[in-house]
């Protein structure tokens, strides 16, 4: 059993040890079948021959090697993916016969669940058994969602002033290029492709460089049950290379990342000075969490709780800034305390295991910065701050109390499990207060005054509002930031519309004694 590494920290020690089986790190219940890149329905090589790594993050060892897309890679994909569209059956057929091969891919995905599930594990380190409740399901769900949509999308007739009618077609956009993180890996793939099929149109996807290997294994099961070649193109590589050639490429038409706001910024740049394509863009957070004094404590202990480390902290919509109101502040931190240090740590695929390691070494070591920068500027840490065990990038779940909005804890995104308690007195305080980082992407509030929750919805600016609970939602919700936390929507009907163009198409109408 490992014990922690010191980083300098006054806090005192967590509980945690890493909760391990006796002979190290499980050995994960699966092989690697899939490393090629998925092109016009086939796995194969990159034209360059290159390879990468990808690692476990429990072990820091290599799992196995997958070809690397370069920018000779991304014009064959694209390629394939615009004969698909300019002359395949997919855009073609009935939205009913769309729908129903989606359906079936659903399915599929939910008869392999222990494959994709250990795999995800594996090249992540998230825990294998959030894995299986909620990602699996959880991409399973999304798709099944928009399959129901295919034969559903239509246009408007229109009324016209003058003998001439009106009607629009809501047309798919075309060729979309999409961009995924690591920290959902399979969930974000679903999340991109699922809309875009429903709608007719065909996908050149990369997956992130640190998790390519669920996406692989997905686009296998998307020929099994008779997705055309062409539609569906999986990438593995870089985003330097691979994703930077997607983000600038003419022949595509609509492109849509998950990733960083400075990624954002490029990838909307290398659109612009390209062919314009219309982008997409869900980034980064700094998300409020605000505990009025009426809530039961207990129940916002929980709440925040989860918010906070749900993933190892590794989360757009974490909620990193919890706003204690100054009557109810100590006896939360109290308890706070208490409730993290139930959490438990250790490998991902052992079971009741609730927070593994962090995805990779660049990610620990900006955490560890982080909890650096925390004690510099002069917030206090509580509990946590160390890294955990002899090798892996596991990090204690870390508390600061006494944190001011200016400090960097409180303005930049980590990514990890470091939860930052704020103190505040008024609600006008901290309406302002919560809104003032560049994010918008999400937040929240527990109170039971409805006056509260009413003000504090219309007041912050953010994509998603939670009153009384953190996380809830499905595919059927919205979601997209406000401010620099992204452009447009994903997930729900307005998730489904950003991948359809609208054409309207006028005629004259003969004089007529009906209305
Ligand atoms: P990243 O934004 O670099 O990576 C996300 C995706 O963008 C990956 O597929 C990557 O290959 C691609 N990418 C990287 N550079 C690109 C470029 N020049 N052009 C086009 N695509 C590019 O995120 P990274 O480095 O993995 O993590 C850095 C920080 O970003 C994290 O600490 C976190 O704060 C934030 N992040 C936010 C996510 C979210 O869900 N909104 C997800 C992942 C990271
Ligand atoms: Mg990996």
């Amino acid at each position: 059993m490992a014990s922690p590494k010191s980083n300098g920290s006054e806090a005192q020690a967590g509980p945690w040890k890493l909760v391990m089986e006796d002979g190290g790190p499980i050995k994960p219940p699966v092989t690697v079948k899939y490393t090629k890149l998925f092109i016009n329905g086939e796995f194969v090589d990159s034209v360059s021959g290159k390879t990468f790594e990808t690692f476990d993050p429990r072990t820091e060892e290599v799992i196995t090697s997958v070809s690397e897309a370069t920018s000779e890679d991304v014009d064959l994909a694209v390629k394939a993916a615009r004969a698909a569209f300019d002359h395949g059956p997919w855009p073609r057929m009935s939205g009913q016969v769309r729908g129903r091969i989606l359906h079936k891919y659903a399915d599929l995905l939910l008869q392999h669940s222990d494959e994709i599930a250990a795999l995800e594990t594996w090249d992540s380190g998230k825990p294998l058994d959030m894995v299986k409740m909620l990602d699996v399901p959880g991409s399973s769900n999304i798709m099944h969602y928009y399959a129901g949509y295919a034969d559903k999308i239509h246009g408007l007739t229109l009324k016209m002033s003058g003998q001439y009618q009106g009607y629009t077609l809501h047309e798919p956009i075309g060729v979309c290029g999409q961009i995924i993180p690591w920290n959902y890996p399979l969930l974000m793939f679903f999340s991109k492709i699922s809309p875009a099929l429903a709608c007719g149109c065909t996908v050149v996807i990369k997956s992130a460089e640190q998790t390519p290997l669920t996406a692989l294994y997905c686009a296998h099961l998307s020929r099994e049950v008779g997705i055309p070649p062409g539609v569906l193109n999986v990438l593995s590589g870089f985003g330097e290379t691979t994703s930077a050639s997607i983000s600038k490429h003419m022949d595509i038409d609509k492109i849509s990342l998950t990733g960083s706001t400075e990624v954002g910024r490029l990838v909307m740049e290398a659109a612009a000075r390209s062919n314009l394509k219309d982008v997409t863009l869900e980034l980064g957070g700094k998300s409020p969490l605000i505990i009025m004094d009426d809530f039961d404590i207990d129940e916002a202990v929980d709440i925040a709780h989860s918010a906070a480390y749900i993933n190892m902290g590794q989360i757009c919509m974490a909620g990193s800034r919890i706003f204690v109101q100054e009557n109810v502040y100590d006896e939360f931190v109290k308890k706070i305390i208490k409730r993290v240090h139930k959490q438990v740590v250790g490998d991902p695929f052992k079971q009741g295991v609730q927070h593994g390691p962090q995805i990779e070494k660049v990610q620990f070591e900006k955490i560890l910065k982080y909890i650096q920068y925390g004690k510099d500027d002069g917030a206090k840490l509580l509990i946590g701050g160390n890294s955990l065990g002899e090798k892996g990038f596991y990090i204690e779940p870390t508390i600061f109390v006494d944190v001011e909005d200016n400090m960097r804890i409180a303005q930049e995104e980590i990514f990890g499990p470091v939860m930052s308690i704020l103190k505040f007195k008024t609600i006008e305080e901290v309406i302002e207060r919560g809104n003032k980082t560049i994010y918008g992407l999400v937040a929240g509030v527990l109170t039971h005054n409805i006056n509260t929750t009413n003000r504090i919805a219309r007041s912050l600016r953010a994509g998603r509002i939670w009153i009384n609970c953190y996380y809830a939602g499905s595919f059927n919700c919205p979601l997209g930031g406000y401010k620099m936390s992204g452009i447009g929507r994903e997930l729900g009907l307005a998730g489904l519309e950003s991948y359809l163009q609208v054409k309207c198409v006028i005629t004259p109408l003969q004089e007529s004694p009906w209305l």
